[in-house]
């Protein structure tokens, strides 16, 4: 079975969020299943820096007016083969994949992910240049949820999945894009990729598309209804059937602290001495006072409402005063990062806050911390619950989404059982918020619980080899196998 894999962002080589988590891990975990799976990747600064001279194997002069484009063949960092589409004028620049330095949208994003877009659906269809012809394009996000809609149109198509990540980003640009991104005027409809007036980018391809992925089965039930669906309820309503969750994993090799090279000392489930080094280390980084005892709540973070900072960010000071500390690292919104600012230069020595994105501190906070905060309104899946779980950092989560289908709530029941992992929160606010803070540094004063609930946690198996399998299934199902 081939496969296509298109994507916006793939860690190692550029990452935003858990896109790119997922992007460098689910595809070499379908490698080991005997799935040829090659990847499609922009050829961003970053990934063309990180990548030795890669050969041309095809090129594409002025596609609906799109500027030349070359296609580099190359192998990702995890070993499955990679296509770069390398296009100069749309992709070589400096800040982010999606927005400049100042955090704007590139105004030519509709161009950009168009033509991402686009070529993910030439190489699926009888028009490939090249002699390897995927059965299935995979596609993720709205960056690539026009191809599905050029699939539709093309002739000798492959089949096509289309997953959400995070149905909150939708791609939505004016309709005059629909003719001058080559998609016929046809599929701008209400059955189509028409929404209320404009085109979306996510719409066409959970329209056009086979069948739909979403990253937790919480998140699919979510996403059908109104408080979740964020417009797109009715429409995956109507294809349920053609919709799955499939928990996403966590890429071990990255992730392990008995080898994760990031951390100050290693440790495993079977002896978590080395585990207050790092918290040792975190508080000297993070410019806090340096004690074993204090509880330390760490945060890692895009800056945005949808995770519920704020809600952590209000009860700081009850926190300190408990007492804890707090470590925060993560960029985004303004309004929270100064707030975040605020508290740390008012509380000294107590709340430690990086604003930025910094891979090492992220993995230095899952091990330093002794409990990880994740109140987010919703969550598709989330990735830092189930790496808290494995660096033994019991995390408190908002009961939604991937997180409710991740974290085992800490009750007498579960601690009796063995499956407690976490802390969950029913009904989100400052108070819950606080009360389960208290409830979890009140188990964490008792070291035998505390610490059996590290165990419960760190072995939990989150590897990607079960939910490979599940992807799999679903190609077959398209396929009709
Ligand atoms: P989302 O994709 O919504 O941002 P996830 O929990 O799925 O949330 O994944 C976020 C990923 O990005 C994790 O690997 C997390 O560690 C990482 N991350 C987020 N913010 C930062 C940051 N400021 N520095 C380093 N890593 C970060
Ligand atoms: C999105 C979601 C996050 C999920 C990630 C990877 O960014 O916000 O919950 O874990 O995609 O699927």
């Amino acid at each position: 079975m081939q496969v296509l894999f298109a994507t916006s962002e793939a860690a190692p080589l550029i990452k935003t969020g858990g896109l790119a988590d997922v992007s460098g891990a689910l595809p070499v975990a379908l490698h080991k299943l005997g799935v040829d799976v090659r990847v499609l990747l922009p050829g961003y600064p970053q990934v063309l820096q990180a990548l030795p001279p890669m050969p041309i194997v095809a090129t594409f002069s002025s596609l609906f007016g799109f500027p030349a484009a070359r296609l580099l063949e190359g192998t990702m960092p995890g070993g499955v083969p990679l296509w770069v589409l390398d296009c100069p004028d749309l992709y070589q620049r400096g800040g982010g994949p999606y927005a400049d330095e100042k955090g704007q949208d590139w105004s030519d994003n509709p161009r950009r992910f168009g033509l991402l877009s686009k070529v993910a659906a030439i190489l699926g269809s009888g028009e490939s240049p090249l002699n390897w012809h995927p059965d299935v394009v995979h596609c993720n996000d709205w960056q690539t949820g026009l191809a599905p809609a050029f699939l539709k149109y093309a002739p000798g198509a492959a089949r096509s999945i289309m997953s959400i990540h995070n149905i909150a980003f939708q791609g939505v640009f004016p309709a005059h894009w629909t003719p001058e991104l080559g998609l016929p005027w046809d599929s701008y409809k209400a059955e189509g990729a028409e929404y209320y007036g404009n085109l979306s980018f996510l719409k066409a391809g959970l329209f056009f598309c086979d069948h739909i992925t979403t990253v937790s089965p919480t998140y699919a039930r979510e996403i059908q209804t109104d408080a979740l669906g964020f417009g797109m309820q009715g429409l995956l309503q109507h294809k349920r059937d053609a919709l799955t969750g499939i928990l996403n994993g966590i890429d071990y090799d990255e992730w392990n602290p008995a080898t994760d090279h990031h951390l100050s000392a290693h440790y495993d489930s079977r002896n978590l001495v080395g585990k207050a080094a790092n918290k040792a280390e975190l508080q000297r980084r993070m410019g806090l006072e340096v004690n074993p005892d204090i509880p330390l709540f760490g945060l890692v973070s895009r800056f945005t409402y949808q995770k519920g900072i704020e809600v952590f960010l209000e009860i700081a000071p009850q926190l300190i005063d408990m007492p804890a500390q707090l470590v925060l690292l993560g960029s985004g919104d303004a309004g929270i990062q100064s707030w975040a600012q605020e508290l740390a230069y008012r509380y000294p020595g107590k709340i430690g806050v990086r604003v930025g994105f910094d891979e090492g501190l992220s993995h230095l906070i899952e091990a330093g911390s002794d409990l990880f905060m994740m109140p987010s309104r919703f969550e598709p899946c989330g990735l830092n619950q189930m790496y808290s779980q494995c660096y033994g950092t019991p995390p408190i989560v908002h009961a939604t989404g991937g997180l409710l289908d991740s974290v085992t709530d800490c009750t007498e029941a579960t601690l009796a059982d063995g499956t407690a992992t976490g802390f969950v929160i029913h009904g989100l606010s400052a108070a819950t918020l606080l009360a389960t803070a208290q409830h979890a540094v009140d188990i964490y004063r008792d070291p035998a619980t505390w610490q059996a609930l590290q165990v419960n946690g760190m072995t939990r198996d989150f590897s990607w080899s079960q939910s490979a399998e599940a992807y799999r299934n679903v190609y077959e199902k398209v396929l009709g196998y």
